[in-house]
């Protein structure tokens, strides 16, 4: 594998791309190769055996493609599979975990809210890292029933979008939290509307600069930070259609192509 290779990364959807730019602004040497499986998302209300299939072919396309690492950028992904994927290939995996540790390191008010999907939440993966962190401290859990679906067909500032996040987000006010942890990679697109229900006494925590530093230092213990001069490039398959993709990176600088294509 050589370090000129890109970074592969998959997610459900279009979210993930929350994490691409964190990469792209990070590791400006790296080319990259994003999946969206938008076809099959949302994966949070698929069954862990479902989740774990995707994963896979996810995988399979990306080394086929001759990534030399891969990004899951997706929590319900992340959770329900990477300990199987990492051993199944044969290849560093970055993954993303809701920022749990951080949000209970920070709240003054012993009282923190987390918003993800169905298959996060009840993963193993993240009742481990509830029970190691969050011993003294009321987490307040929230299914965001919907909102993958309203980012996927555009709806960002709809008022569905607004009603379900006040629908969501009350509750947790309600128990004085003073941490938010974002634990879908969709979620960053809805930071502004999720501000304007909390306030600013609650901290919004996404895992987006944590994942693109994992990145960075995994591909420096591998040794696989491309060091050519070359100009990178960014590539986009979709297995769906690919003015939702353009859609969300419409405010990107950087030059990119997008795809579409069977997978
Ligand atoms: C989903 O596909 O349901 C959301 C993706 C995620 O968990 O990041």
């Amino acid at each position: 594998m050589s370090n000129k290779h890109p970074i592969g990364i998959f997610d459900s959807g279009i979210g993930g791309t929350s994490i691409w730019r964190e990469i792209a602004s990070l590791l400006p040497n790296e080319s990259t190769l994003y999946l969206s499986d938008s076809i099959n998302a949302p994966y949070g209300e698929k069954s862990p055996e479902k989740i774990l299939e995707f994963s896979v072919k996810n995988t399979e396309l990306l080394l086929e493609k001759g990534s030399k690492i891969i990004v899951v950028a997706c929590n319900t992904a992340t959770t329900n599979a990477i300990k199987i994927l990492r051993n199944t290939f044969d290849v560093p995996f970055i993954g993303i975990e809701p920022a749990i540790k951080p949000a209970a390191l920070q709240t003054k008010t012993k009282s923190i809210g987390i918003l993800a999907t169905k298959g996060t939440l009840s993963s193993a993966l993240f009742s481990e890292t509830l029970k190691k962190n969050t011993t003294d401290i009321t987490v307040i859990e929230q299914v965001g029933k919907g909102l993958v679906e309203l980012i996927e067909s555009g709806k960002l500032y709809s008022n569905e979008m607004t009603s379900l996040l006040t629908k969501y987000l009350n509750p947790m006010l309600e128990k004085n939290i003073d941490s938010l942890v974002l634990g879908c990679t969709h979620y960053p697109y809805l930071i502004p509307q999720i501000k304007t229900i909390v306030g600013q006494k609650v901290t919004i925590i996404d895992s987006g600069l944590a994942v693109a530093k994992q990145t960075k230092s995994i591909l420096e213990k591998f040794e696989l930070c491309n060091t050519l001069s070359i100009v990178p490039t960014y590539k986009f398959y979709t297995n769906s259609k690919k003015s939702v993709l353009k859609n969300i990176l419409k405010d990107v600088e950087l030059d990119y192509t997008i795809k579409k294509r069977k997978f």
